[in-house]
């Protein structure tokens, strides 16, 4: 048989249509794996530890509208009404929606027992088991049982917002990075039985260590920065906030104040707001001295290794 142009061009078609089936092959493991990975469930190593809400009470809900805000970064993804939005829409990484947690229509907590609120936020898992993916649960760890119920009566207090709930979408590559472990979940970073760290309020570094556990995920469990775990690729690093000489060596009060809370360094310089310091500007003096106390007693460390 002569190799004319004809067998050529029937080969090229054979070999495309083969190419084609082995990536929609594969593309399909990838789809069954990062779906089993998002709905696979977990049982928590103790019981939930259930704590008093509450409701009503205008100073605790005082208190969490602050932890909420200028802290926690609650709003930053349910959205400033809780009742959630959109984070991220992209081809490649997906759809990804917070969801509504207010007493609206389409809200997932409609129902939540105070045991339900705490499970989320302290262990990262929702009442059918599954592991909530993107909530940084490992940065509430350390709120007090005071703290945690402020922020509950907090948002049970806000106006019901009817808006759906409408999940997470991977796009191929967060499908990917799921499959592959890149993008982690909470729930497996959180030690479930460890105690709190445990301090009463005031300017002292032990205060600190327990509101610097919010600061911990984008800088760090070691507080030294470099990238952002499960951040956005275009994000640039966090930076060094232990008293290295990469970071904040020799700092004082104000110029610790003046970067944390108003994003200005002290060679005059702009931090991106990827740094969230608007939501930080309104934190109080106590808790600003906490931290910048707690950073200070710090060992230095290299920035970069987290
Ligand atoms: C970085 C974004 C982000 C931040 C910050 C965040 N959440 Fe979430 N949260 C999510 C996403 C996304 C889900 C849904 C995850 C899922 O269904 O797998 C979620 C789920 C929840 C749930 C559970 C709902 C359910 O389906 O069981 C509760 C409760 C909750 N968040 C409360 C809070 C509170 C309170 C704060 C602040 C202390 C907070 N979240 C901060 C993104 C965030
Ligand atoms: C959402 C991620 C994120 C969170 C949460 C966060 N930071 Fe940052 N922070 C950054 C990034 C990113 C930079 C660097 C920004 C830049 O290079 O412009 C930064 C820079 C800083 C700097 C400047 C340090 C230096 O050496 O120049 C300080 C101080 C700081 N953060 C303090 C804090 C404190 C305190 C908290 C917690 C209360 C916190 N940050 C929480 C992302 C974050």
């Amino acid at each position: 048989m002569a190799w004319t142009v004809r067998t050529w061009l029937q080969l090229f078609a054979w070999g495309l249509g083969g190419l084609v089936v082995l990536v929609a092959l594969a593309y399909g493991g990838l789809v069954l794996v990062s779906n089993r990975m998002l709905a696979a469930t977990v049982t928590l190593p103790a019981a939930v530890q259930d704590i008093q809400i509450p409701d009503g009470n205008p100073e605790a809900i005082a208190r969490g509208r602050y932890l909420v805000e200028h802290l926690a970064g609650c709003t930053d993804c349910h959205g400033p009404d809780f009742g959630g939005r959109v984070i991220v829409n992209d081809f490649l990484s997906g759809e990804w929606w917070a969801p509504n947690l207010t007493a609206g229509n389409g809200s997932v907590t409609r129902g939540f027992r105070s045991a339900d609120w705490v499970r989320a936020i302290r262990h990262g898992v929702a009442p059918d088991g599954h592991r909530l993916f993107l909530m940084p649960s490992n940065e509430f760890v350390n709120f007090s049982d005071g703290d945690v119920g402020s922020i509950i009566a907090y948002v049970r207090s806000l106006p019901p917002v009817d808006r759906p709930s409408r999940g997470i979408r991977l796009g191929p590559v967060d499908r990917l990075m799921v499959a592959t472990g890149r993008i982690t979940f909470a729930f497996d970073r959180i030690d479930h039985t460890r105690d709190r760290t445990a301090a009463t309020p005031g300017p002292t570094a032990a205060w600190g260590k327990v509101l610097a556990t919010t600061c911990s995920g984008c800088h760090g469990e070691g507080f030294s920065g470099g990238t952002i775990v499960n951040g956005n690729p275009v994000w640039p690093p966090a930076r060094n906030l232990t008293p290295d000489a990469t970071g904040t060596k020799g700092w004082t009060f104000d110029q610790f104040s003046d970067a944390f809370r108003h994003g200005k360094l002290p060679n005059g310089t702009m931090l991106s707001t990827v740094m969230p310091w608007q939501a930080f500007s309104a934190i109080s003096d106590t808790d600003a001295q906490a931290l910048y106390a707690f950073f200070q007693s710090l060992p230095p460390r290299p920035a970069g290794n987290h």
